[in-house]
């Protein structure tokens, strides 16, 4: 199957009454062709959700210069997140949700078969990594997780609520500087 018919089934997803019903868009998710990198964030927000491209608002242009910053393009990075729909009022995604949407990445992670997957934030830390995982403690290490390779860090949001000078954005210059290493 190809990404984007994989793409336009996750489209007809109805599975989450609440989101189906408020949502302006689904967000499958882009995976440019021969990406070997895959991003994984939580959900998407209002920009994505009027869009339909992840990662298309405030956070996104900071993950994009961010990625620029250590060499990486993000046309060449497959990016998804955890949940395809906007959660009304971008509140935390529910167990439930979560649950109903895991194929759907299940799917896209067998499709994209990325050389490296790295989450952002913590929604996305425990798909991978259970509910117990602490990002802090979790950071630096290459993670095995269902014979992938996972590193999880600080979610661009949280860069942005931190400011210039918050440890949030400290630490997620420095782990994809560091995840650019591990692809060079
Ligand atoms: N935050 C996310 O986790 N994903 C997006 O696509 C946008 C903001």
């Amino acid at each position: 199957m190809s990404w984007g018919a994989l793409a336009a089934e996750i489209e007809q997803c109805t599975a989450c009454p609440e989101l189906a019903a408020t949502r302006l868009r689904v967000v499958p998710g882009v995976r440019p062709a021969g990406a070997r990198l895959l991003l994984v964030g939580e959900a998407p927000g209002a920009t994505e959700d009027e869009t339909g491209v992840p990662f298309a608002g405030r956070a996104g242009q900071l993950l994009d210069r961010e990625l620029a910053e250590v060499g990486l393009d993000r046309s060449t990075v497959a990016v998804v997140n955890v949940l395809k729909c906007r959660p009304p009022s971008n509140r935390q995604p529910a167990r439930a949700e979560v649950a109903r949407c895991r194929p759907w990445l299940e799917r896209q992670l067998q499709l994209a078969d990325p050389e490296l997957v790295v989450t952002l934030g913590g929604t996305a830390a425990q798909w991978f990594l259970g509910t117990g995982v602490r990002l802090g403690a979790s950071r630096g290490v290459v993670h095995e997780v269902g014979g992938r390779r996972v590193v999880v860090t600080y979610h661009p949001s949280a860069a942005l609520r931190f400011g210039p000078k918050g440890a949030p954005l400290a630490a997620l210059r420095e782990d994809l500087a560091w995840v650019a290493g591990l692809l060079a």
